[in-house]
């Protein structure tokens, strides 16, 4: 195991304490208090009550010209001001996997227009993107942000359009998890 694969780990102890689990699609997940992210290689006892498992992987829709504009504004995790995250773990249903990777690009760019909306947030919200589908995970995606207490509405709103979108007609399972840094 690596150092791109990490474990999210819900239980009763973490860096993070978790102020609102919300389902929005599909099976929920037991409810804990505390989240914590870490890298699968330090692990050496598990404790927790569920763990979900992700991996930093390679782009698959961003093109160079986004792939540069987001590099010029984006910011990492682990800012101090950013004490508030979420983790949103996310799974696309088989019509959304039986598509070409050309049509999936299709739906998430030029009708949903992800990037371009998510980049007007950029940088008070620091993102990043673990892949699970291959790693016969129960979800496809585990999503994580971090941002300051006043850019929550912002977020909110991030999240409100998003998920008006095409692209998320193929989300089957959602589950939103906001924390606060311990
Ligand atoms: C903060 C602003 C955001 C920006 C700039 C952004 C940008 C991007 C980009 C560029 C990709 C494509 C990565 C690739 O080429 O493979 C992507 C993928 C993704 N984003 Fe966002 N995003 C943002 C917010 C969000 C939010 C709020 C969610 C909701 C939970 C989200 C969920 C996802 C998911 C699930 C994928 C993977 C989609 C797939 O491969 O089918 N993003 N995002």
């Amino acid at each position: 195991m690596n150092n791109t694969t990490f474990d999210f780990i819900g239980g009763k102890t973490g860096d993070w304490k978790v102020v609102k689990m919300t389902t929005l699609k599909g099976d929920s997940l037991p409810k804990v208090t505390h989240i914590d992210k870490i890298q699968s290689s330090l692990i050496n006892r598990f404790e927790g009550i569920w763990s979900l498992k992700g991996i930093i992987s390679n782009l698959r829709y961003t093109e160079k010209s986004d792939k540069e504009k987001l590099a010029a504004v984006q910011e990492d995790l682990g800012r101090p001001q950013a004490t508030y995250a979420a983790l949103i773990p996310i799974r696309k249903n088989e019509a959304w996997w039986n598509l070409a990777q050309d049509e999936r690009r299709k739906i998430m760019e030029n009708q949903s227009r992800h990037t371009h909306i998510g980049m007007q947030y950029l940088p008070a919200i620091a993102r990043k993107l673990f892949h699970s589908r291959d790693i016969g995970e129960p979800f496809d995606f585990l999503t994580w942000f971090e941002f300051a207490p006043e850019d929550e509405a912002a977020f909110n709103e991030l999240l409100s359009k998003l998920r008006q979108s095409e692209e998320w007609e193929y989300v089957d399972r959602e589950i939103d998890i906001r924390m606060k840094r311990v």
